[in-house]
């Protein structure tokens, strides 16, 4: 069973719960509606989309770029993982997830998200959502969530903070990927050097991103690669 036919509503269950990997079957198109992207699943709708984000004029203009077959491992898809208690569904779209007097480590993540083929996708869906850094999920409002799309260089940036731990788990950032009218790639992403990457039975190092300090914060990168050719 595929990743988006394992989706189902969030449960009130640890990450770590053995239950999370036992999911009920769904249809693309109701996983697409259960998680509040259905304007992915309408070409029309999408493109309004694209032409009203800011920049994307600007991006239509600028050269095309050569896609880049630079896949670090090859054409390895990057794992999906258990997507756990707190995803919601309806994100805003935002590259920035930092609020005015948000507590925390400030990190970006940033990347490209290949095909298996290494070539880049351009207006692939990122959908992120994370504990702040009490280790604590809103799931009243959306703090820490936010989706967008990569550009036409299949680029993507997140501006949010480091997570704080939580009990039974390491640090981690969830997110979901999808390329255009593909199926949902749900995944977490980890942090090198963590205590607990040694005994969260849901780490995976293949999800590992590369670190630094940067002069505002952390900085991060990962790149994702999609099972799309
Ligand atoms: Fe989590």
């Amino acid at each position: 069973m595929s990743e988006d036919e394992q989706h189902e509503e969030p449960r009130e269950v640890p990450d770590g719960d053995p239950g999370d990997e036992q999911h009920n079957g769904m249809s693309r198109k109701n996983f697409i509606i259960a998680a509040g992207l259905s304007a992915m699943a309408v070409p029309a709708t999408m493109g309004a989309a694209k032409a009203d984000a800011p920049g994307r004029a600007a991006e239509a203009k600028a050269p095309a770029l050569t896609p880049t077959p630079s896949c670090d491992d090859g054409d390895d898809p990057t794992p999906p993982q258990t997507e756990g208690p707190y995803f919601k569904r309806n994100s805003p779209e935002r590259s920035n997830l930092v609020e005015p007097g948000m507590p925390g480590t400030k990190l970006t993540v940033s990347g490209v998200v290949y095909s298996r083929s290494c070539k880049v996708v351009a207006n692939a869906l990122l959908d992120f959502w994370q504990a702040d850094t009490y280790g604590n999920y809103d799931n009243y409002g959306f703090r820490l969530r936010g989706h967008q799309f990569t550009d036409s260089a299949g680029r993507f940036s997140l501006s949010t903070i480091v997570p704080g731990l939580y009990p039974g788990r390491t640090r981690h950032i969830h997110v979901k990927v999808q390329a255009p009218y593909q199926r949902v790639l749900t995944t977490q992403l980890y942090f090198p050097g963590e205590p607990r990457n040694q005994t969260d039975t849901i780490f995976d190092p293949a999800l590992l991103m590369n670190v630094s300090n940067g002069p505002n914060g952390r900085v991060a990168t990962f790149d994702f690669v999609l099972t799309v050719p």
